[in-house]
């Protein structure tokens, strides 16, 4: 019988009301169950907002300096459960345990980093126009944080929202994707025994249509952060409009990597496995375009094909694998359907295109041969739409002008990079690529905590993520003016008057 777990809400870990549970299965085999998880209901949802609001009350006056002192306990003891979550995840979601043990470490740079941010949290003090007469403006938490987390980066996602939110003085509810529910558990045990007080992290279990869908309609969880589909991303966001909440959305990509005749070759190979292969594909930053440069398109695919169909499948758990499964069967789907899509389209599957054959370690578990389309053209839905798996769609192109046109003639926005030797060429591109992030001479992938991410266009709604951007989102300014003239002293009318 696999372990049951539980929710956790108002200070305690407690069985969902609805008594219903979901398995959760490792994708590298499917016959190993993780557990039985809560399928809970909206008044499980109910009770964690009651909880969270007696949280916030308590939570929001503790100084910002010892709310960073409780994040830095919870950096210590992940830097002490590092191993042990990593091990966890892979089990859980499927992707390589360096990967894993990355994703932990982005979590304990979160943390590192919000509890140094307690003793700055920087207001602003400015000039008055009038005489004995002060004006400045601060931080001031908000209220309760719905988050709503993907399954691909299990725990550093939930840390980027969850670390800032805290930080900033608001309780948070945290509803992680049904695919990674036993990381979320790890991540709520490590809060809880850092000695985060109870109501200021509740960690409810379930589906998004459901228990999601009853925190984002409250009114009394005034901040939503929500990391995922676009699709999903636009009815959150159509709900949090009517309702004027607060939102940050993250939502798809179909990022880029330009390779110029100038490139170091070598690397770039490196960076387009890396960016395409890792995780599966399956990151919203993931290199899901190479755009070529004619004078070396045929001689890089050629490169690309031969290493990326040496890369070893296999589960994450085994030091040897390089790509891990997909999360489940519907995502492995999607990726044979854009096979076919893209051989209708007229594009070639160089390698790759099949559930891999006659190998039994693979035979339980989520696998797809990592997937190259060649002849692939502007406009193709290969080329436009976000597949989320192991499949790299290349394009040749004449000039950097013409690479610019076709990285930016997608709806998204988040990532792109180029490969390239000259410096005009790169600076070029860092203006006029238009994402949120771009890399030079470095892959799609590799974002850093302490620094702002996030996309444009159809990819976000304009907030960013990490570094120090994020503790705006989480706080309400305040501006408050002192006149200590004792006179009234009249703005924008007494001001000239010298
Ligand atoms: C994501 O792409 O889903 O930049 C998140 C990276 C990671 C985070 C990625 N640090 O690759």
């Amino acid at each position: 019988m696999p372990d049951t777990f539980k929710n956790f809400v108002a200070g305690e870990w407690v069985a969902p009301a609805t008594g219903e549970y979901f398995e959760n299965r490792n994708p590298a085999d499917w016959n190993d169950v993780i557990g039985r998880f809560p399928r809970s209901g909206p008044s499980d949802m109910l009770r964690a907002i009651e909880s969270a609001k007696r949280g916030f009350a308590r939570w929001s006056k503790t100084p910002a300096p010892i709310r960073g002192q409780v994040l830095q306990r919870v950096g210590d003891l992940l830097v002490a459960r590092k191993e042990a979550i990593a091990r966890a995840m892979t089990r859980e979601m499927g992707k390589v345990l360096a990967e894993t043990r990355g994703d932990v470490q982005e979590g304990i740079d979160t943390a590192f980093y919000a509890a140094t941010e307690g003793r700055r949290l920087f207001g602003r003090t400015v000039p008055s126009e009038l005489r004995n007469k002060w004006a400045m403006s601060y931080h001031r938490p908000i209220g309760v944080a719905g988050l709503i987390t993907p399954f691909n980066f299990p725990l550093a996602i939930p840390t980027w929202k969850m670390f800032p939110a805290l930080l900033c003085g608001n309780a948070v509810i945290f509803k992680p994707a049904e695919d990674v529910p036993h990381t979320g558990h790890l991540l709520v045990e490590v809060l809880i025994d850092a000695g985060l007080p109870p109501d200021v992290v509740q960690l409810v279990h379930g589906q998004g249509s459901v228990v999601g869908r009853a925190m984002i309609e409250h009114p009394d969880v005034p901040v939503i952060s929500f990391t995922g589909s676009t699709e999903t991303g636009s009815i959150i966001g159509a709900t949090c409009g009517k309702l004027h909440k607060r939102l940050s959305l993250e939502m798809g990509g179909k990022n880029a990597m330009i390779v110029l005749d100038d490139a170091d070759l070598d690397l770039a190979l490196d960076g387009v496995l890396w960016g395409a292969f890792g995780t599966t594909g399956q990151r919203c930053t993931a290199t899901s375009r190479l755009i070529l440069h004619e004078k070396i398109h045929d001689r890089f695919l050629t490169m690309v094909c031969d290493r990326a169909a040496k890369l070893r499948l296999g589960p994450g758990l085994d030091e040897k694998t390089e790509v891990g499964p997909l999360i489940h069967e519907e995502a492995r789907q999607k990726v044979a359907a854009y096979v076919d899509i893209a051989k209708k389209e007229g594009a070639t599957v160089a390698i790759g295109g099949r559930i891999p054959q006659g190998d039994k370690r693979l035979e339980c578990g989520w696998f797809y041969e990592p997937t190259v389309f060649a002849g692939v053209k502007p406009g193709m839905r290969v080329e436009q739409e976000e597949i989320f798996g192991p499949a790299l769609a290349v394009l040749k192109v004449g000039d950097l002008a013409e690479a610019i046109r076709v990285n930016n003639d997608v709806r998204y926005g988040l990532s792109s990079s180029i490969y390239t030797r000259d410096v005009n060429s790169a600076f070029r591109a860092m203006e006029d690529l238009e994402n949120g992030i771009t890399y030079v001479n470095a892959p799609t992938i590799g974002a850093e905590a302490h620094l702002p991410f996030g996309g444009v266009k159809q990819t976000g709604n304009g907030h960013r993520e990490g570094g120090w951007e994020v503790y705006d989102f989480y706080s309400e300014t305040k501006t408050i003016y002192v006149d200590y003239s004792g006179t009234l002293q009249r703005a924008q009318i007494d001001t000239y008057e010298t």
